[in-house]
């Protein structure tokens, strides 16, 4: 089959994004929401995007015009769907609610139509059951922001077709993005496992090691060569989104993350991040904006234990062949902008002083054990 008209579910950070991304490269896009109001914040925010864009040199004006003219707005979920080769769900993270979409869409989707998920955490495989089609069921997981982030995790589930996963694999190819294979469906598939739980970690070293969140957040910056730094990074994506996600990970494997209660506590006070205007940071407007950090502050800190939890992570992902160190750091630096490979970032800032500081940790916290890869690392 060849993908012609695709249904974005969802209007949100993601979804727009994956709207947009989809238009750039030709497809008529239908998005769908549940409320005009979100429809219209949304194209409000493509359009931005589209500017930004422009005065880049990215495309030129009568390209932004044509892009903001191949995506439908819309609310009706049987318009949305009618003609369409492929439906991108980007939902909030919630089973119960994915589970209603998907029974929705039981209802009136023709057989042929892919499935695909943009759950950030979510078992490709049990998501996929909710379906009439298994097997044209796929996990496709994008990255914030989808216009800027080169990366799209493609995960099959046990049943996905071959034939889905290459058809998803150049579809990822012809909006200009690159697609990494996640080869199992374990929970928080590749980035999200080393992403996540850096945020209670940090969380974690604030309170154990008295800094503030802008030291630490200096030295990822300015140390680990992060594009920014991790409370910086979740109220950009979300406090909302890290909550569920750290939710469902560590529901399905108890050894991801140390959960901290912080991060409840902010999503439940709706300190959401940057959308809301207060999450770890304050924020002046929706759009875009950043944290003022500075090298003076990444001084302060020396982030080991943020090196040793991802590292931890990554071995735990190179052992269970869930991907290659090579996919692993092709992956962390398309979807999160690192320039150092994580290991690297272990002999950065030496392979026994993050090994003794895990070590340390590990005494109090079975958690912070570390990996025998790490144990033997030099
Ligand atoms: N469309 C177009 N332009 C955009 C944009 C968008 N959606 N968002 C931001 N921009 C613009 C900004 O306005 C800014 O423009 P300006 O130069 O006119 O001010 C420009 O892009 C970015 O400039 P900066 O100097 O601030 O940015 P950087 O060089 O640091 O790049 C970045 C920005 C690509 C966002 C980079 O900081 C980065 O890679 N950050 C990490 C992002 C990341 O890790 N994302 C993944 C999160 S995990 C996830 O999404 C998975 C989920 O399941 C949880």
């Amino acid at each position: 089959m060849t993908i012609k008209n695709i249904t974005v579910l969802g209007s949100g950070i993601m979804g727009h994004g994956i709207a947009q991304v989809s238009a750039m490269a030709g497809y008529k896009v239908f998005l769908r929401d549940i409320e005009q109001v979100f429809l219209d914040k949304a194209m409000e925010k493509i359009k931005w995007s589209l500017q930004k864009l422009t005065e880049k040199n990215k495309i030129t004006s009568e390209n932004a015009v044509t892009i903001y003219n191949n995506i439908t707005p819309v609310i009706d979920l049987k318009k949305a769907t009618e003609n369409t080769d492929l439906i991108i769900e980007a939902v909030p993270e919630d089973f119960k609610l994915k589970e209603k979409v998907y029974g929705e869409l039981n209802e009136i989707v023709k057989n042929e139509v892919i499935f695909a998920s943009n759950t950030s955490t979510l078992p490709i495989t049990e998501l996929s059951k909710l379906t009439n089609h298994p097997e044209n069921f796929i996990g496709v997981h994008f990255f914030n922001p989808p216009q800027l982030m080169k990366l799209v995790e493609v995960i099959p589930g046990k049943d996905t077709d071959k034939q889905v996963v290459d058809e998803l694999t150049r579809f990822v190819h012809s909006i200009d993005k690159n697609p990494v294979i996640c080869k199992k469906d374990v929970s928080g598939f590749i980035v999200n496992r080393i992403f996540i739980p850096l945020v209670h970690e940090a969380l974690h070293s604030m309170d154990r090691d008295k800094v503030s969140m802008d030291v630490i957040d200096s030295a990822v910056k300015f140390k680990l060569n992060f594009p920014m730094g991790i409370f910086e990074l979740a109220d950009y994506t979300g406090l909302d989104v890290i909550y569920k996600a750290s939710y469902e990970m560590s529901l399905r494997d108890k050894h991801v993350l140390l959960m901290h209660p912080r991060i409840k506590e902010l999503y439940e006070g709706n300190q959401l991040g940057q959308k809301t205007g207060k999450g770890f940071y304050e924020y002046k407007k929706e759009n875009y904006e950043r944290v003022n950090l500075t090298e003076e502050k990444a001084a302060q800190y020396e982030p080991l234990s943020i090196v040793g939890v991802a590292a931890n992570n990554a071995a735990w992902l190179v052992e269970n062949e869930v991907c290659t160190l090579e996919d692993l750091n092709l992956a962390l630096s398309l979807g999160m902008g690192l320039k150092t490979g994580i290991f690297d970032l272990v002999r950065k800032l030496s392979p026994s002083r993050v090994l003794e500081n895990l070590k340390s940790l590990g005494e109090q916290q079975e958690f912070y054990h570390p990996n025998k890869y790490i144990e033997n690392f030099k």
